[in-house]
């Protein structure tokens, strides 16, 4: 196959695009995309200062290389979750991306930060790690982003992570997340705490998983390539390998699910659930939703949080999670 662009040999085909590239083309085709998503969600301006969540692992690195490389103004910032030699090799990649961009990295621990990492919050809670890890990712970073007053929080998640993330929210019909599944998610201040949900985008929406690869390894960014240990109770994987038979079937479908949904369908859904509130959580000040605010609101952060120290304290633990049947 040849590159669409300079007809060289081509290193990687898109089928869904019908295209192949060279290497250098396809470098330029992927930031291309990505400085397009941008622009077409109006996902930030070249003077907003971005906070760039990272894992280590392909999607986040190869963002991160291409927000700089675009001269945005990009700090990382990496959650150490406690997941043993995971979360040490994929620390060590993203501190030894930091320093070969000579970018500023931001690094802390759930375990200096709560005194709690994600495996000890699974057993605790008796919940399957992915529900404590996400949402304890989705307090710090936007905690971080506060903090250290950045106006953006940009995430890694790519097209295979929200056709998934869709595909599992239609089947379920979570319509509280399928109003909140956006590329962009506002900025939500709460005056009287001082607090807010700071902006979030997702610059990659329009990328596949086997593109970042690519780009990371045509970059030589040396990302973790093993996947969490804690991965087994993870749906979403299943639902990934399931839309990517659909796709080597019929290329294109994923991008048309996820395109067409935020064209034609994600407007019939509300951001904020019937009926609720948002206000300042009563232990820490984040903003979370309430149905009866004449109750005191306490977010789920704090009441997981609260939940495991007490339990960890008492050296209780819940029955481990449920296995899901694999077959
Ligand atoms: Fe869910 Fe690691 S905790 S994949
Ligand atoms: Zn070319
Ligand atoms: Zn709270």
């Amino acid at each position: 196959m040849k590159c669409k662009v300079c007809r060289d040999r081509a290193v990687i085909d898109i089928r869904r695009h019908n295209a192949g590239f060279c290497k250098d083309h396809f470098l330029e085709h992927l930031t291309g995309q990505v400085a397009k998503t941008i622009k077409e969600f109006s996902m930030f301006e070249s003077d907003d200062r971005l906070l760039v969540a990272v894992s280590g692992g392909k999607d986040s690195l190869a963002l991160w290389d291409i927000l700089l490389n675009l001269g945005y103004d990009a700090t990382g910032f990496y959650l150490d979750l406690g997941i043993g030699a995971y979360s040490r090799a994929s620390k060590d990649a993203s501190v030894s991306f930091a320093e070969q961009r000579s970018a500023k990295l931001i690094v802390r621990s759930l375990a200096q930060e709560h005194g709690l990492t994600v495996p000890e919050l699974s057993k605790l809670t008796g919940r399957v790690p992915c529900s404590g890890c996400g949402l304890n990712k989705r307090y710090e970073f936007n905690r971080a982003a506060l903090e250290e007053g950045f106006d953006v929080l940009v995430t890694g998640h790519n097209l295979d992570d929200e056709v998934a993330t869709l595909f599992g929210n239609v089947l379920h019909w979570n319509v509280d997340m399928l109003g909140r599944q956006a590329p962009v998610l506002e900025e939500r201040a709460l005056e009287e705490s001082g607090t807010a949900l700071v902006r979030k985008v997702k610059p990659l929406v329009r990328v596949a998983e086997r593109e970042t690869a690519a780009y990371a390894l045509l970059r030589g960014i040396d990302y973790i390539v093993e996947e969490c240990p804690l991965v087994e109770g993870n749906v979403q994987h299943r639902y990934k390998e399931a839309i990517t038979l659909l796709e080597e079937a019929s290329p294109g479908t994923k991008h048309q699910m996820y395109f067409g949904f935020l064209k034609k369908a994600s407007h019939r859904f509300q951001q904020e659930p019937d009926g609720a509130e948002v206000v300042a959580c009563s232990t820490c000040g984040a903003p979370t939703a309430v149905w009866d605010p004449a109750r005191a609101a306490v977010c789920s952060f704090c009441k997981t949080k609260a939940l495991a120290l007490k339990r960890k304290s008492e050296g209780s633990v819940a029955r481990p999670p449920r296995k899901r049947r694999t077959h």
